[in-house]
């Protein structure tokens, strides 16, 4: 898809450089028929051929990627400012939207009121994902659809199927949060450094980048961002809940800063 360097915005439905899948898949579902109207929300399996590969540790895999996942990011966020929700926020790889949704609903907590305070306080969540199937079980939009649909989430979520490898379609310095869950390696190096370029150009002086990924990746990833001039970097074990079979994770914290 072709996308134009844009000011993220309210749903646009006739521009189809910057198609917004929950406003496009929410027309489609006026009778309620499209997804299920189950309330739960389900959020699949990470990678399922590396719960496959790492037989042995099946158990530990299922945990991280079940609980484990849910447990990290309820801290990370909580554990943030409160500025960091007083803005847009990017999800980098959203998948089936278990960032976007915690995201989205810390922000209804702290803004108080509905979708139409969020709007005001331009404090929408946007996602941004190529909905790759072989990364997580039943990944696709309408699975994203169906689960900010059952945590009444629509209006204040905006989903694009775009890569992050190419340029964001957002202007710069302008997400109080960029995060990315367990999405950056999956592509080869020189786009996972575009990637982290990108999020540094559209996170906001102030605002706060996290990212979720495993060992080995993740000191990459600090010192693009450290090459970019940002000093308020911080790369750290991210816990044993979030060991993936074999494979431990680390977090990365990073303050843009503002001069
Ligand atoms: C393991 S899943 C994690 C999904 C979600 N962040 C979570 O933690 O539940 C990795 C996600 O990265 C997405 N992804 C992989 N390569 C991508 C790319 N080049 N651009 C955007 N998303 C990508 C996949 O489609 C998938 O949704």
């Amino acid at each position: 898809m072709n996308h134009q360097k844009d000011e993220p915005r309210q749903p646009l439905e006739d521009n189809l450089n910057c198609l917004d899948l929950i406003s496009g898949l929410r027309k489609q579902d006026r009778g309620g028929q499209l997804v299920d109207n189950k309330k739960k929300t389900s959020y699949g399996i990470d990678s399922p051929l590396g719960l496959i590969s790492s037989f042995v540790f099946a158990p530990v895999y299922l945990y991280a990627t079940v609980k484990g996942k849910h447990a990290f990011w309820d801290q990370a966020l909580t554990s943030l400012p409160d500025s960091a929700f007083y803005g847009p926020s990017l999800d980098m790889g959203c998948g089936r939207g278990l960032v976007l949704v915690k995201t989205a609903t810390r922000k209804r907590q702290l803004l108080g009121g509905g979708p139409a305070t969020v709007q005001a306080r331009n404090s929408l969540s946007y996602g941004i994902d190529i909905f790759d199937s072989g990364d997580q079980t039943g990944n696709s939009p309408e699975t994203l659809y169906a689960n900010i649909k059952a945590m009444g989430l629509l209006d204040d979520v905006v989903a694009h199927a775009a890569s992050f490898t190419d340029p964001l379609p957002f202007a710069e310095n302008h997400f109080s949060l960029v995060t990315a869950s367990l999405s950056l390696h999956n592509v080869p190096s020189s786009d996972r450094k575009a990637a982290i370029r990108e999020a540094c150009r559209v996170c906001k002086p102030g605002g706060a980048i996290i990212i979720l990924d495993l060992l080995g990746y993740v000191a990459e990833y600090e010192a693009e961002m450290k090459k970019q001039g940002w000093t308020r970097v911080e790369r750290r074990f991210a816990g044993l809940g979030v060991v993936f079979g074999s494979w431990p994770t680390q977090v990365l914290h990073a303050i843009k800063p503002t001069i």
